[in-house]
């Protein structure tokens, strides 16, 4: 009897994940000018805005408090996830009743806003957070990285971190040429998709990288970062690095990655954004056999 007892305590014990964190105060450079007056993160992918799949990504897997981290001109990430009343006379009128619930579908979430008050990298974003988080453990969703909806990596991680009890980062391979765009992990298998990261670096030099498991924007944190974000100084591209926390992490305590499955768009990046575009379309249900007749003809035109 007492294993039993034992083992249920242990599971009751054991920590999940209910809050979400969303960095969004960053410039969006890639992006201008599209990005010099409204948000990156609002730029739509068919007929919803980036952030949009994140957040319903961390609704899928029952995260309850989200928090968005914001800096000038991005207003407008606040209005999208509030209530609109504005339209709901209008959308009742018309009989619209389901594209009004659509539209609201977010009002009764728990939303805080932080204003990241300089954009001084993703590791002092992820700071910033720290009076909402608290010691609790938490996702991080970078919204520019788009994970297909019909692939739930970040359920996977936060399976791997009830598991374990440590956090958890996506990686992907990259190609070698590529390996200074990214965070570089060095790794050693842990089975199961997963690995234990041995080191890591921000954006390697070409050559220097220590291997092409690349960090994508997915990460489940556990609150002990936050002292290692604290103090962090400046490093790749003038900015304080959620990596350099992360490294800096690795003294106390086992972190681990877990290979992305699915497909992933990095919708940063103009080519990876029509990208992303084209190929969610592609599973629209209304937009794809009108969609799919075009790129055909387009193609046929173009050859
Ligand atoms: P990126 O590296 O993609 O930077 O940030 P960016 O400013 O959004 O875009 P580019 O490179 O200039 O085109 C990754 C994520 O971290 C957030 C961004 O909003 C994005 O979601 N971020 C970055 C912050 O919240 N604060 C920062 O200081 C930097």
């Amino acid at each position: 009897m007492l294993p039993e007892g034992c083992d249920i305590m242990n599971a009751m014990s054991k920590k999940t994940v209910t809050k979400a964190v969303f960095p969004a105060a960053g410039l969006g450079t890639r992006f201008l000018p599209a990005t010099k007056a409204s948000p990156k993160e609002m730029l739509p992918i068919v007929d919803k805005p980036q952030i949009e799949y994140a957040v319903e990504e961390a609704v899928r897997c029952g995260i309850r408090d989200y928090i968005i981290i914001t800096g000038k001109n991005k207003r407008a990430i606040e209005d999208h996830f509030d209530f609109v009343h504005e339209l709901e006379d209008n959308l009742k009128s018309k009989g619209k009743q389901s594209l009004l619930e659509q539209v609201n579908r977010f009002s009764h979430h728990s939303f805080a806003y932080i204003r990241q008050g300089r954009p001084l990298g993703l590791g002092h974003a992820i700071l910033c957070a720290k009076p909402c988080v608290n010691d609790e453990t938490f996702a991080v969703l970078l919204s520019d990285d788009v994970i297909d909806p019909a692939y739930n990596l970040l359920r996977e991680m936060i399976e791997h971190y009830e598991r374990l009890q440590s956090p958890i980062l996506a990686l992907m391979e990259v190609s070698p040429e590529d390996t200074d765009k990214y965070g570089i992990v060095k790794a050693e298998p842990a089975g199961d998709g997963l690995y234990r990261i041995v080191d890591l670096v921000e954006k390697p030099k070409a050559g220097t990288a220590p291997s092409n498991l690349a960090i994508i924007g997915r990460y489940i944190l556990t609150s002990d970062i936050f002292e290692h974000l604290e103090g962090l100084t400046p490093s790749s591209g003038g900015e304080i690095q959620l990596t350099d926390g992360i490294r800096s992490l690795l003294s106390t305590r086992q972190v681990y990655g877990c290979i992305v499955r699915g497909t992933r768009y990095d919708a940063g990046d103009k080519l990876g954004f029509l990208k992303a575009t084209v190929e969610l379309a592609l599973k629209d249900s209304a937009l794809k056999k009108p969609f799919r007749k075009y790129l055909i003809e387009l193609t046929e035109r173009i050859r």
